[in-house]
């Protein structure tokens, strides 16, 4: 799997590339840690806790509690924050002030059963809810802290109870959200410097205050006086728990993460802890970034987390909706690379989800109804990512989800080297022909009746006539069969160096950076099933600071190409460039390679993506 020497993958800078703001936006979001070492194989206390999670693959996230009630608005402004959790720390709300407004918390049309069964109804499996955020409110009957949602406001049910029981009631796995290092309601935790100018601020690294004896002594009482006591409460009074979701654990040292793990599972053995307990390689599996949209696994068990919005709490101004198709590509996406998928809700003040939501995930839950099959308990395929999907595999069914229809009907499906037998919608409907392309590939006739509706993929089954056995190397073509344009993402590519390595994967965030040391490269394989010749560009992004020349070179004769890097007016404002054309002689397997040739600033660009257009069609 390449070269990881010391790399840090998917992870948010501190460093130059973020201004400030771009980082407090981020900040309270876990870095990925680029390690590949998990639970071993054969930890069975593991492998028994785990079976369940892997089986649903999807869950809900629940963020829920009273930053509902503000909105995202304080004093009458809106603000500047996307996540409306983190009103608090983001308006530096006192104490006393955010004490008042929780007081008025009263939402009387909260209806657990409902909630548990929309979430039935959208496919999800598990549930994820807030039992206390980083504003340090309890949203249970906590005997630690007065400061609850059943003692300090009128409303005085417990929705966590609530909750667990409706799980119960409607099978789905209950688990539970605990901000386990940061408080902001508590004298002697982390964040709230506004009340308390003697505390850990939000923004510290553990090293600032490891080796400043009031710091830690607090924090350390913290956690043993309200935090650690919380989660045994929550693992004591609520049944069995499936999970314990556990955030900003980088906030912690190692010891202290460990004590939470053991705590949890020292009460419930089967019970699961996410790497956010500190980071990875603790916790039964690793998550992702807060809607990481580009993903590399680097562990066995991940677990990708999104909003359907900006914000995880409740933010009536947000109407930045995800479609219902690009979250169905986003499941697809992530179980072709063994994670799960969590879609959060922020219900409202009064206790409901706001419609449209509710509507986004019934559609994502239509969807799964007739094409779920390819989900739960499927994971990732031995054969190729092909250009027009992804595939998912379970047992010996390959699953192809159709994103783009070819224009000619004929789906290649590269690198499937087992017997087929039968070829067929998920969702209903007559097998498909298709024949055997060379020793590797299939192609698949499909009849005109097969569209892509509204973007949402359409599922074919491939049923195996023994264990699914593929080649894995990216297929490219030229000529009949072939797709337009090939996009190689860098998330893709492996990369080879000491600087050199792969930005937070969010939105507008998929490229490398840090190339400083001209030694470094990226490189991708490809596989070619015969003589073919692509015109090769490549996007990336590059501000004043950065420049020189670049070269590609493919694992062909002659074929190198030798590029200036041009600005594009920052590094994250990605262009494409022509490099030139690529020649692959035969049907074969090759490398591409990306080099610096020369580096003549602070870095050389941020390359997000290569481009290979098919000869055959350039010339139409
Ligand atoms: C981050 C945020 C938090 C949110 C969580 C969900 O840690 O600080 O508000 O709960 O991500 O992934």
């Amino acid at each position: 799997m390449g070269n990881r020497k010391g790399h840090q993958t998917d992870i948010n800078l501190p460093g130059r590339e973020y201004p400030s703001a771009v980082r407090e936006e981020n900040l309270l979001d876990d870095p990925l840690q680029a390690v590949n070492d998990g639970p071993e194989a054969g930890d069975e206390a593991h492998e028994r806790r785990i079976a369940w999670w892997r089986e649903a693959r999807l869950g809900l996230f629940i963020h829920w509690g009273p930053y509902a009630l503000p909105a995202g608005e304080w004093n009458g402004e809106e603000v500047k924050a996307s996540y409306s959790e983190h009103i608090m720390l983001r308006a530096r709300i006192p104490v006393q002030a955010y004490e008042e407004m929780a007081e008025r918390f009263n939402p009387t049309a909260f209806d657990a059963g409902r909630w548990v069964r929309t979430a039935k109804r959208a496919g999800l499996k598990y549930i994820i809810f807030t039992a206390k955020h980083h504003d340090g409110f309890a949203m249970y009957d906590s005997r630690i802290s007065d400061y609850s949602i059943v003692r300090h406001t009128p409303f005085g049910r417990d929705p966590l109870k609530e909750l667990a029981e409706a799980c119960r009631e409607e099978g789905l796995v209950f688990g539970i959200y605990y901000s386990h290092a940061m408080d902001w309601h508590d004298p002697d935790s982390q964040g709230n410097t506004w009340d308390y100018p003697g505390n850990i601020g939000a923004y510290d690294e553990v090293e600032s205050w490891i080796h400043d004896e009031d710091k830690r002594s607090r924090f350390d009482q913290y956690l043993h006086r309200k935090s650690l006591p919380q989660v045994r409460e929550l693992l004591t009074e609520y049944g069995k728990v499936g999970l314990m979701w556990f955030d900003c654990g980088g906030k912690l040292t190692r010891e202290q993460g460990e004590a939470f793990l053991t705590t949890v599972h020292a009460l419930q053995q089967d019970c699961l802890v996410n790497s956010r307990v500190w980071k990875s390689p603790l916790g039964d599996y690793a998550n992702t970034s807060d809607n990481q949209l580009e993903t590399r696994a680097v562990r066995r068990d991940w677990e990708n987390i999104i909003t359907l919005n900006d914000s995880w709490g409740y933010k009536k101004s947000d109407a930045n909706w995800k479609r219902p198709d690009a979250i169905i590509r986003q499941i697809i996406d992530v179980v072709s690379k063994n994670g799960n998928l969590v879609i959060n809700v922020g219900p409202t003040a009064t206790g409901e989800w706001d419609p449209v939501s509710e509507s986004i995930l019934l559609e994502v839950g239509e969807w799964l109804q007739a094409n779920g099959e390819s989900i739960y308990g499927a994971g990732a395929s031995p054969t190729a990512k092909p250009s027009w999907g992804r595939c998912t595999l379970k047992g010996r069914t390959l699953y192809l989800h159709i994103y783009d229809r070819p224009a000619d009907g004929q789906l290649v499906v590269p690198g499937l080297l087992s017997r087929v037998e039968r070829i067929y919608p998920l969702a209903g409907g007559e097998d498909l022909a298709f024949r055997r392309q060379g020793a590797q590939d299939i192609v698949v006739f499909l009849d005109d009746g097969l569209q892509i509706p509204d973007g949402k993929p359409v599922v074919l089954a491939v049923l195996c006539a023994e264990a699914v056995q593929g080649n894995p190397v990216r297929l490219l073509m030229d000529g009949p069969g072939s797709p337009p344009m090939y996009e190689l993402g860098v998330f893709e590519s492996e990369i080879s160096g000491s600087a050199l390595r792969y930005d937070t994967g969010k939105k507008n965030r998929d490229n490398l950076l840090d190339w400083s040391d001209p030694a470094d490269f990226a490189f991708w394989n490809i596989r070619t099933s015969g003589p073919c010749t692509f015109t090769a560009s490549l996007v990336y992004g590059c501000g004043a600071d950065g420049g020189g020349s670049y070269r590609l070179e493919a694992s062909a004769p002659g074929q190198t190409l030798r590029q200036k890097v041009e600005p594009t007016g920052g590094p994250y404002e990605f262009r494409e460039f022509e490099a030139g054309i690529l020649h692959f002689p035969d049907a074969g397997e090759y490398r591409i390679e990306l080099h610096a040739e020369r580096i003549e600033g602070a870095y050389l660009m941020q390359p997000r993506q290569l481009r290979l257009t098919p000869a055959a069609k350039s010339f139409i």
